[in-house]
């Protein structure tokens, strides 16, 4: 099985390059399922899930190019499917977004039930809200004998037609699969407490190069007037704000002096804020940022909420953060219900955290110690790193699947910084 092992990684510096955003990647291309012509699509990152997302299209139906440098070539005129296979959708939640391109350009969709993960039980029924009020039929398939025939959910509709959405939550995925089955459907559609993430901007502004007619992304109240049929576009990923924060905090970790090339800042001013509020000196460019740490770090208060508030992607790398610093953090975790699984790891290497429901208490300034940890899901597994450049000795890092779904040539990446990491080859444990 392979592993990270990471060493003692002190002063991490030079400059390292954000890729192209996971989580705008994935929703663009299901929504290049709803373009007629060519589509080019520039900085995808290269990760296993935008590889899966590129099965599913092309088990719908669609011509997919991928290209070494990140380019991706996509015409879905050819769509002939409306199921997505289920190992397809097991391997990875985010392919329920081509539910709602489905319905939008077949009007109809069938999708075994996304796996819920360790984050939470994640639901759907924020989804299915919204393509009931645009007239679709829903039908939801549990079945309790996985080998048989799993549990599926079947849209439907003769015409999806405008209506008004209240999300109960803002959540990023119902309001990304509600604008894709809106931009085709008869009339206007408003989405009201929609989700306002940098990556639902960077979706509608691709929807509108394909001629949708979307106002208000990045608000929660999003209007979306139906049109007939999209063509095609070319259209460049915006940079992976939470790849990006990860790096930050690799500097902040480790005592280093670290430029994190292309980003946008005012997609990280949680990050920027928390990571001053520490002590950390902050130089912000157009398309850069610099992070210059110091020994003596003071203990911070974090609380995870909707953009733009802290991101919940960045809350297991901070909390690995917190127990370097002088005193006691406190971070409060309000989006997922459990996402709190890399705590039993840092544990493990000796870190003193209480939890105490939805909120974690840390002690810092407690050394950790190397020891063998496992990944939980993509975003502990990155703080297992930071937390291993920290960490006295080695730190071996099972489960890496996981933080390779989000952090592309991440070795590479942190090696050319200084980290100490490389993958190695271990017997089953
Ligand atoms: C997206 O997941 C991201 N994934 C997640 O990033 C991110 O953590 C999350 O948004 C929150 O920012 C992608 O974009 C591919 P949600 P999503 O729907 O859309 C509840 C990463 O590490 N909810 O905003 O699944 C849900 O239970 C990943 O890159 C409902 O109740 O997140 C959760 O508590 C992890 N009903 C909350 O909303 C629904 O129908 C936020 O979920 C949908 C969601």
């Amino acid at each position: 099985m392979e592993k990270f092992l990471v060493e003692r990684s002190l002063n991490l510096t030079g400059r390292v390059r954000t890729s192209g955003a996971k989580n705008a990647s994935l929703p663009i291309l299901a929504a290049a399922l709803l373009g007629t012509e060519d589509i080019i699509l520039e900085d995808v990152p290269r990760l296993r899930d935008v590889t899966v997302m590129c099965e599913v299209l092309k088990a719908l139906g669609a011509k997919v190019r991928t290209y070494e440098d990140g380019t991706i070539l996509i015409n879905s005129s050819g769509l002939n499917n409306y199921e997505t296979k289920s190992e397809l959708m097991n391997k990875m939640r985010a392919s329920f977004l081509v539910m709602g391109p489905l319905l939008g350009r077949l009007g109809k969709s069938k999708n075994s039930l996304p796996g819920g993960c360790k984050i939470g039980p994640r639901p759907i029924d924020l989804h299915l809200k919204g393509f009931k009020a645009l007239g679709a039929r829903i039908e939801e398939h549990k079945s309790y004998d996985a080998e048989q025939n799993e549990s599926y959910v079947m849209a439907s509709a003769d015409e999806l037609i405008g209506d008004r959405i209240y999300l109960d939550f803002p959540s990023v995925g119902a309001t990304e699969n509600i604008m894709m089955a809106a931009v085709l459907a008869k009339g206007e559609t408003v989405i009201e407490n929609a989700a306002k993430e940098p990556e639902i901007v960077d979706l509608s502004n691709f929807l509108r190069k394909l001629g949708g007619n979307i106002k208000g992304a990045g608000t929660s109240r999003i209007t979306i007037n139906g049109v007939e049929r999209l063509k095609g576009a070319k259209h460049q990923i915006i940079p992976d704000r939470i790849e990006a924060g990860t790096y930050m905090v690799a500097a902040a970790i480790s005592g280093g002096d670290l430029v994190v090339e292309n980003v946008i800042p005012n997609h990280l001013s949680p990050v920027i804020a928390k990571l001053e509020e520490t002590g950390c000196e902050l130089t912000i460019n157009d398309e850069e940022i610099r992070v210059k740490s110091n020994k003596d770090l003071k203990a911070i208060d974090i609380k995870t909420l909707p953009y733009p508030g802290f991101p919940t992607d960045m809350q297991a790398q901070f909390m690995a953060l917190t127990t370097a610093l002088k005193g006691q953090s406190v971070v409060i975790e309000t989006v997922f219900e459990n996402r709190f699984m890399h705590v039993n790891e840092f544990r493990k290497m000796g870190a003193d955290i209480k939890i105490d429901g939805r909120s974690a208490i840390i002690n810092g300034n407690v050394p950790l110690i190397g020891t063998k940890v496992n990944a939980t899901d993509l975003r502990s597994g990155a703080a297992l790193i930071l937390a291993g450049f920290s960490a006295e000795g080695k730190t071996e890092i099972g489960n890496i699947y996981h933080i390779e779904r989000g952090y592309e040539d991440v070795e590479e990446k942190f090696r050319s910084i200084g980290g100490n990491i490389k993958r190695i080859e271990v017997d089953e444990d």
